[in-house]
């Protein structure tokens, strides 16, 4: 049976092929967006633009234009000024819900009680207030799964922390402080298991809407990598969707203590790891160190229509 997901997004090319998993291989309950690749006004537009390349019926809901406490710059040199890759695509015609996105996270939960996952592709901000708002939310959501997070302080917005933990740290902060054992998804790890150009390149050749939408909004990204000399398209929030949509696929754990710097000059944002369990603090995230490189590609592949 496909997995019912609830996926809270700052869209975002990677989040857009998340997304397109999500739609392939499970059920999506709802999309809870948030501010952080770039505005909400232009993550929320992103999110229906993609219900249009879908042609489905997604419910989308806008969460919080801010992070909790301090302001933080966006990824839009990365993502484009308007977060798909400034193509200048036609909007959707469609709206986003009156429901606030924290609000529709503890009202899915409820109706999906027991059988749903919670995919957190964005900043915490939403998730963090749906917490605050009702701590009992994690009784009801058998998985959570977080892109987020260096686990050894490899970060990729500052030295040391990774964008989704470093956009709003105290919201992080919360979240790692409240769910009793997340599944990260971390930069570090995205990394390791970038895609490489010339495969997706191939993918994204395909006859398919998927596949040409993508090809076109993630241009400026592949781009921007290409450029940065990485050897391959790095997609944390595919990674993290793969996770999510196939727990199978992870070949490497390891159960830590993870908590969040708010204070540090240098460290802000960035995900403290007690590797040597040395702290009092029992294992809060169940940390994912390797995944099955060729499973993830074929859910992407598939995803883009490459493959059945
Ligand atoms: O650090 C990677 C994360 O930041 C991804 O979720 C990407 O979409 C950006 O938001
Ligand atoms: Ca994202």
């Amino acid at each position: 049976m496909k997995p019912w997901l609830l996926i809270d997004t700052d869209p975002g090319v990677d989040d857009a092929l998340a997304i397109l998993m999500a739609h392939r291989h499970g059920r999506i309950a709802g999309l809870s967006i948030a501010a952080g690749n770039v505005g909400l006004d232009r993550t929320v537009a992103n999110a229906l633009k993609l219900c249009d390349v879908l042609g489905a019926d997604i419910p989308v809901f806008a969460g919080c234009p801010l992070p909790l406490v301090r302001a933080a710059a966006d990824a839009a040199h990365v993502h484009g000024a308007d977060g798909f890759g400034d193509t200048g695509y036609l909007p959707s015609r469609r709206i986003a819900a009156s429901e606030h996105a924290a609000l529709a996270m503890l009202r899915i939960s409820r109706e999906h009680a027991g059988e749903m996952t919670i995919v957190a592709l964005a900043p915490l901000t939403n998730l963090a207030l749906a917490l605050r708002l009702d701590p009992t939310l994690p009784q009801r959501v058998p998985r959570l799964v977080v892109m987020g997070g260096a686990v050894s302080g490899r970060g990729n917005t500052t030295l040391a922390a990774e964008f989704n933990v470093g956009f709003d740290p105290e919201a992080a902060a919360i979240v790692f402080g409240a769910w009793p054992r997340l599944e990260l998804v971390d930069w570090e790890l995205t990394v390791r298991h970038a895609l490489d150009f010339a495969r997706c390149e191939a993918w994204l050749a395909t006859d398919d809407p998927r596949a040409r939408f993508y090809a076109a909004i993630s241009r400026k990204v592949r781009s921007f990598s290409r450029a940065r000399g990485r050897t391959g398209l790095l997609a944390a929030d595919a990674l993290a969707m793969a996770v999510a949509l196939e727990p199978g696929l992870v070949t490497a754990g390891e159960e830590r203590h993870v908590a969040v710097e708010l204070d540090g000059t240098l460290t802000r944002g960035s995900t403290i790891v007690d590797w040597e369990r040395r702290g009092s603090a029992s294992a809060n995230a169940r940390i994912v160190m390797a995944v099955d490189q060729a499973r993830f590609e074929a859910l992407v592949a598939s995803a883009l229509g490459a493959i059945a």
